[in-house]
């Protein structure tokens, strides 16, 4: 076996994913990232902006006209200084709406992250402007934000910059009336400098971002979507990138860290800076989220700039008997923190932290080994956006669905197709989730007509920089990946002449990770397939229905490289619907009569359906245990997200997820948990046992668990005992003949009784119950903190009815508002902030938010015609 030994290591992060659940009164900074050292730099700009919204160009102005201004903020990310942007002497013609003195007094007043369109309403007719693949929703026009900040004689002195997490998308910024610069890519996080154009006093700044139709071939969101930050640091500081912490000779013993310390001399007017440059390495302390114990300190290095100079410096360290991090359950996800000092003349100038852990990687042709063992890739794909809170970044609903893919025995997340919130990075290195970081779903061909390749030649080095720059510190992120399903795939040797430059940069920047790109075309032989570290197929490699798949052709060409899915699947359901009859086989492609329904538009929960590119799980398992060396899958998709409505694409949001969009888990969560996390004694009934109409019909039974064997029982009577085989990976009582009652299961393992399961005919709906996710009924007042409320209509006797479907009426008192209701249907056309929900398969959800610095109680109740009401109270922390 070959393994190159490579090792990483990784950045800002918090308190570890239980402190998440344990530690409702901690103060805010446990929750958001953030920590208070590294606040004193910079200070959220989230909160008191004004926006305005319009479907034509209100203001005559676009980024072809004023790109010259825009091109110049990529140059730090350019290496080749011959070809930086040179700023025009002049700034733009005067934009009324940029000057202090606009009025924007009738703009909407609102806080960030911000997402304009997914208050819909969404666009229901065939041919409308933002249709299926978007996700119905009015993502497109401009948009213009503004806010006044204040800066005193101090800041002035200072270097002070504009951090932009997310703008969706061509974001220019003016401060004062000046075009400061911008960033075209909407999922690139992005710095400007305001510091030539910062006034002593009042401050405004204006954001226009601008968004077209045909855009992305999924929802991309609309707004500034992430946090804005306002950083103030001297003018000899730690700069944009900061810090780079890569480890070497990893073991429990000991392992060598090197430190790159980005330092930055922006001072006008030629004062030449003497700075001693100093970092210690602490235990990062979990309890506190603060750093604990220091463990070593790297040399200090002194250093000499002269103004507008930016230098880095190097150093190494050996930290013995580190605790490593790695992926749960394994392992565990340990992390350290790095606290650099610049200092003047003996004076703290700035302090910068980076939080990072210590482990190792190895890519073998038999799988990913993290810390020596092997981990086999239990991963998924996801999306950016939250369902119905948009692409709004929360990092709440960030964590709920990280979680509940834990829960399942996910391991690893592929950021389709694009950079995710630095938070997103900031959860999975503290609960321990790979990450596949990916950025480019086009690079020059076209999917869409106004997709990324419009830029792509003037952007794809900076945003991939950039990228890499931002997220290289953290130990969650193990491969990144520079393209999804490009078109340069069949390009001969122009499309791996591109690839290989995009390699190439991804090894200047990282060379201690390996990198791949999804292939659903390029064969084999192709020139495309040989630049990639690692072969990462869409599909082809298991194989769609029917197929076996081409895993071996890539293993016999690549017999030293590592395979695996980075899509796989794309099985398709609508949870809690179930369609007859039932396909014999273990994979179909869907389409009416055969687990599809086109008018009503909905797909059958019985798992066994799925695109025609694509299998079903049970298929792809088959495949991935014929080749053992196959390093693991990321399905397509953990969760559902806003778009993609295939195979109906009247409908507004996907049918791939394993979790529906409200967060509701479909019935094959219980399959990928049965082979996932086979420690959990798993054993799901499907389907719903409520058939009035298929009395004395052929009515089959499935059941997914973690047992060998399984019987199950109607109304007592037993319908067989079944072993699972080799290639088998749920029980199925093909021939069951409905009558009402009681279906139960009753699995074993090893000849020792498991799980056991039971799904029983309900009486009518009675009542609505009300909970909370992980019963989590505190809530702060800091005005993002959410709670998600499910509501469930059910018998007298608590039993879930599966097939309600009513109206259900939210409703607040106290101090709280609702944001967004759901009820995971996918065509369900009510606007997500609507009070009103109908019940989907008997459950729905609403989000609530807490008003900012208030205090006491929310109380949240539901009601439904003909149904006991329910309330719910949260307490306000
Ligand atoms: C893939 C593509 C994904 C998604 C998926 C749906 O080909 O990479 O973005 O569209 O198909 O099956």
């Amino acid at each position: 076996m070959d393994f190159p030994l490579i090792t990483s290591c990784s950045c800002r992060s918090t308190v570890l994913r239980i402190l998440l659940f344990l530690s409702l009164h901690l103060p805010v900074f446990a929750l958001t990232g953030a920590i208070p050292q590294q606040e004193a730099r910079r200070i959220s700009l989230n909160s008191g902006w004004r926006f305005q919204r319009s479907t034509s160009t209100p203001d005559n102005l676009s980024y072809s006209k004023l790109k010259q201004w825009i091109l110049p903020s990529a140059n730090n990310f350019i290496v080749d200084s011959t070809k930086h942007a040179r700023r025009p002497a002049d700034q733009p013609d005067n934009v009324t709406i940029s000057q202090p003195s606009f009025d924007d007094s009738s703009w909407e007043k609102l806080n960030l992250p911000h997402d304009w369109a997914v208050k819909g309403p969404f666009y229901t007719a065939s041919n409308a402007v933002i249709g299926g693949g978007m996700g119905r929703l009015p993502i497109q026009g401009v948009g213009w934000y503004r806010r006044n900040f204040s800066a005193n004689t101090a800041d002035k002195a200072k270097s002070v910059y504009l951090d932009i997490d997310g703008a969706m998308s061509y974001a220019m910024v003016w401060l004062n009336g000046n075009l400061v610069g911008g960033w075209p890519y909407g999922y690139a996080s992005f710095r400007l400098d305001l510091t030539p154009y910062l006034s002593v006093g009042d401050n405004t700044l204006a954001i226009r971002l601008d968004n077209t139709v045909d855009s992305s071939r999924f929802y991309p969101g609309a707004g500034i979507y992430r946090n804005v930050w306002l950083t103030k640091v001297s003018t000899t500081h730690v700069g944009q990138t900061g810090t780079w912490i890569s480890c070497k000779q990893v073991s429990n013993q000991s392992a060598t860290l090197d430190l790159v310390v980005q330092v930055e001399n922006a001072a006008n007017g030629g004062v030449r800076a003497e700075v001693d440059v100093t970092t210690d390495v602490h235990i990062f302390d979990s309890g506190t989220g603060k750093a604990g114990e220091k463990v070593a300190q790297f040399p200090s290095a002194a250093v000499a700039l002269e103004a507008g100079k930016r230098q880095s410096v190097n150093s190494s360290v050996t930290v013995q008997k580190p605790r490593l991090w790695g992926p749960r359950p394994a392992q565990e996800p340990n992390l350290y923190i790095a606290i650099t000092r610049l200092r003047i003349g003996g004076q703290v100038i700035d302090t910068f932290e980076t939080r990072f852990g210590i482990r190792s990687l190895q890519y073998g042709n038999d799988g990913l080994r993290i810390n020596g063992q092997r981990v086999y890739l239990q991963g998924v794909n996801q999306h950016h956006d939250l369902g119905s809170l948009g692409a709004a970044f929360s990092i709440e609903a960030a964590e709920r669905q990280l979680s509940m893919l834990q829960d399942m025995g996910c391991n690893a997340v592929r950021t389709s197709h694009n950079p995710p919130a630095p938070e997103l990075l900031d959860l999975a290195d503290q609960m321990g989730v790979l990450i596949l970081n990916e950025i480019f779903d086009t690079w020059k061909s076209q999917k869409v007509r106004n997709d990324f390749h419009l830029i792509f030649n003037d952007w794809y080095e900076a945003d991939l920089r950039a990228f890499l720059r931002r997220d290289r510190n953290h130990p969650s992120v193990v491969i990144w990946s520079y393209g999804n399903e490009v078109a340069e795939q069949g390009g001969g040797k122009s499309g791996a002449d591109t690839a290989q430059r995009l390699e190439d940069i991804v090894r200047e920047e990282d060379p201690t990770r390996q990198t791949t790109v999804g292939m659903n075309s390029a064969s084999a032989d192709s020139a495309f397939s040989s630049v990639v570290d690692l072969i990462g197929l869409n599909y082809q490699g298991e194989g769609r229905t029917g197929s076996t798949g081409s895993f071996p052709s890539f293993r016999s060409k690549f017999p030293n490289k590592m395979i695996f899915s980075t899509e796989s699947a794309s099985a398709i359901s609508t949870r809690g619907t179930y369609l007859f009859p039932v396909t014999n086989g273990s994979s179909s492609a869907v389409k009416d009569g055969q687990g599809g329904d086109s008018k009503a538009m909905y797909v059958s929960a019985y798992e066994l359906y799925a695109v025609d590119w694509g299998a079903s799980a049970d298929k792809v398992f088959v495949s991935q245990d014929r080749a053992s060396y196959v390093a693991g899958e990321f399905v397509w998709t953990g969760w559902d997200y806003l778009g993609e409505p295939t195979p109906y694409n009247s409908a507004r949001s996907s049918y791939f997820g394993i979790i529906d969009l409200a967060g509701f888990p479909k019935d094959r969560f219980y399959l990928y948990q049965s082979r996932w996390n086979p420690t959990v004694r798993t054993a799901h009934i499907l389907p719903h046992w409520n058939w009035p109409d298929r009395v004395g019909q052929v009515t089959p039974v499935h059941v997914f668990s973690s047992g060998d064997e399984a019987e199950l029982f109607l109304n007592g009577v037993s319908q067989g005992r079944q072993k699972k085989d080799q290639s088998t990976y749920r029980f199925r009582w093909d021939k069951v003949t409905y009558q009402p009652g009681e279906l139960q299961v009753t699995t074993y393992k090893a000849g020792a009784i498991w799980a056991n399961a039971t799904v029983r005919t309900t009486g009518q709906a009675t009542q609505l119950k009300l909970s909370t996710y992980r019963e989590r009924t505190v809530i702060r007042a800091d005005g993002s903190d959410l709670s998600f409320i499910s509501v469930a209509v059910t018998d007298d006797k608590g039993n879930v009815v599966p097939q309600a479907s009513g109206t259900i009426t939210f409703s607040i008192q106290g101090p709280g508002t609702i944001v967004a209701t759901d009820n995971g249907d996918p065509t369900d056309m009510a606007p997500f902030p609507s009070k009103d929900r109908k019940a989907f398969a008997g459950l729905a959800l609403a989000i609530v938010r807490a008003n900012a610095d208030t205090t006491g109680t929310i109380t949240v109740k539901a009601t439904s015609t003909g149904l006991q009401a329910a309330e719910l109270i949260l307490e306000i922390a």
